[in-house]
């Protein structure tokens, strides 16, 4: 429940970035050593992958913002399917598993509310590294045939730089047998996060950030102690929440070539943004409309597509969005629209015409990063917001309204 209209002041923390720590974790299975992760953030989704983890094997001990696992207990290779079906990101075990184990089975990652969320270059690129894969009955099951069941590497080209598929196939690679190269690989900072902890844990990767990345199998991989990079999409949104109150907030840390795009637009839009180091000062009392397009990194990133319209919805002037990397991911425009947005639809493209004030209405968020726009249309609207599908806010965003409310938001989770 969110009492609009309040001007914000003071510093916001970002927390370890949730899509980066998820793939980490996942790493976990790739060595028999304990690997520690720092600045790992508190949500939900890191709670399931913990668990997944322990379904398999693998002990996982939390300690305030690091997580202690270790894989030398790996037993199984099965996640159970009422863990995965709730977390896609558990998908990310099949590559470890695979190149550990030599066999896995992982229950088909379900669709979400923004697409159908494939994972066919996954699987085309552990067949390129000579897994047999079926999928029958909503399970993924692979197998490396022969002797000691070790994969070999080869060369794979992705038909769209799919984050997922290049950080399955990179883990799968660290331990295959010979030199592997994914082409067209996608670009994104936490997949540069999973190249450096392998290089830690004594993996041969380079290239990590460009479009072909080179993995040289080696036999077994050593443990690490490693800190995830802060949450672009967090230190994003944050912005955002400045920006649409049209106050002055510092965000940190902030890798700020993590978010060139975005800060760019903000500017663009007609914020102020001081940087210093990797702490970004954002004040903004007019706000422009400007046109956004969804594109894989380094690209406007989709994931501050919804929270970007919330402040394109209070802008003057009209801006053009369009959502080029999910098949269904403007669910949030009628919901805007219920707050007095003036929004049209046509295609993967709404064309934004800014309103002086929204006004506080009952609205419903329908993945993490919608839900996380609906409290920033609520911190400037008129009157009351009352937000539903916190679910989905609390898997992406730690402690979202007690980090705001120390800024001089007014949020009551109800
Ligand atoms: C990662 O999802 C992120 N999740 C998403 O963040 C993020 O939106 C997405 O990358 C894009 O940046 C995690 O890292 C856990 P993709 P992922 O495979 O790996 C299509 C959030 O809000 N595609 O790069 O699933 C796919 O349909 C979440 O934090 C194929 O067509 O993204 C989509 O349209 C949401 N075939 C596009 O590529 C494939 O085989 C991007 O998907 C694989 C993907």
């Amino acid at each position: 429940e969110i009492a609009g209209g309040r001007r914000l002041a003071g510093e916001l923390r970002v927390s370890g970035a949730k899509n980066s720590a998820l793939v980490l974790m996942a790493a976990s299975l790739l060595t028999e050593d304990p690997l520690r992760l720092r600045n790992v953030p508190p949500l939900t989704d890191i709670q399931g992958m913990a668990e997944i983890l322990t379904s398999l094997g693998v002990s996982v001990r939390r300690g305030s913002d690091s997580l202690e696992m270790n894989g030398s207990g790996l037993s199984h290779s099965a996640p159970p399917y009422e863990l995965v079906n709730s977390l896609r990101a558990s998908f990310f075990c099949i590559g470890p598993l695979l190149a550990r184990l030599g066999i896995a089975r992982v229950p088909l990652p379900g669709g979400c509310q923004i697409g159908t969320r494939p994972v066919v270059e996954h699987v085309k690129g552990l067949k390129a590294l000579g897994a047999q894969v079926t999928i029958e009955h909503g399970v993924v099951s692979a197998v490396v045939p022969g002797r000691g069941h070790r994969l070999t590497g080869g060369r794979i080209h992705l038909d769209c730089p799919s984050v997922g598929a290049t950080e399955t196939l990179m883990m799968a690679a660290a331990l295959a047998d010979g030199e592997t190269v994914i082409e067209n690989a996608a670009l994104e900072p936490e997949v540069v996060d999973l190249a450096g902890l392998l290089l830690a844990m004594g993996a041969k990767v380079r290239g990590a950030g460009t479009p072909t990345i080179t993995i040289v199998g080696v036999q077994r991989l050593h443990g690490a102690d490693y800190a995830v990079i802060p949450d672009r999409i967090e230190a994003g949104t944050f912005l955002l929440a400045a920006a649409i109150t049209r106050s002055c907030l510092t965000v940190a840390p902030v890798i700020t070539e993590h978010l060139g795009a975005v800060l760019t637009k903000l500017e663009e839009a007609g914020c102020k943004l001081e940087i210093d180091g990797t702490s970004v000062t954002i004040s903004a009392d007019q706000i422009s409309a400007v046109d956004l397009r969804t594109q894989p990194f380094p690209g406007f990133p989709t994931d501050l597509q919804a929270p970007f319209m919330s402040l394109l919805a209070t802008a003057s002037g009209t801006s053009v969005v369009t959502e080029n990397i999910f098949e269904n991911r403007l669910q949030h425009v009628a919901e805007l629209q219920r707050m007095g947005a003036a929004i049209r639809m046509q295609g993967n493209t709404a064309f934004v015409e800014g309103v002086s004030r929204l006004s506080g209405a009952p609205v419903q968020g329908s993945d993490l990063r919608a839900s996380a726009a609906m409290v920033l249309a609520g911190l400037a609207a008129d009157g009351i917001t009352t937000v539903q599908g916190l679910e989905f806010l609390d898997r992406g965003y730690a402690d979202f309204e007690g980090k705001l409310n120390a800024v001089g938001a007014s949020i009551r989770r109800v």
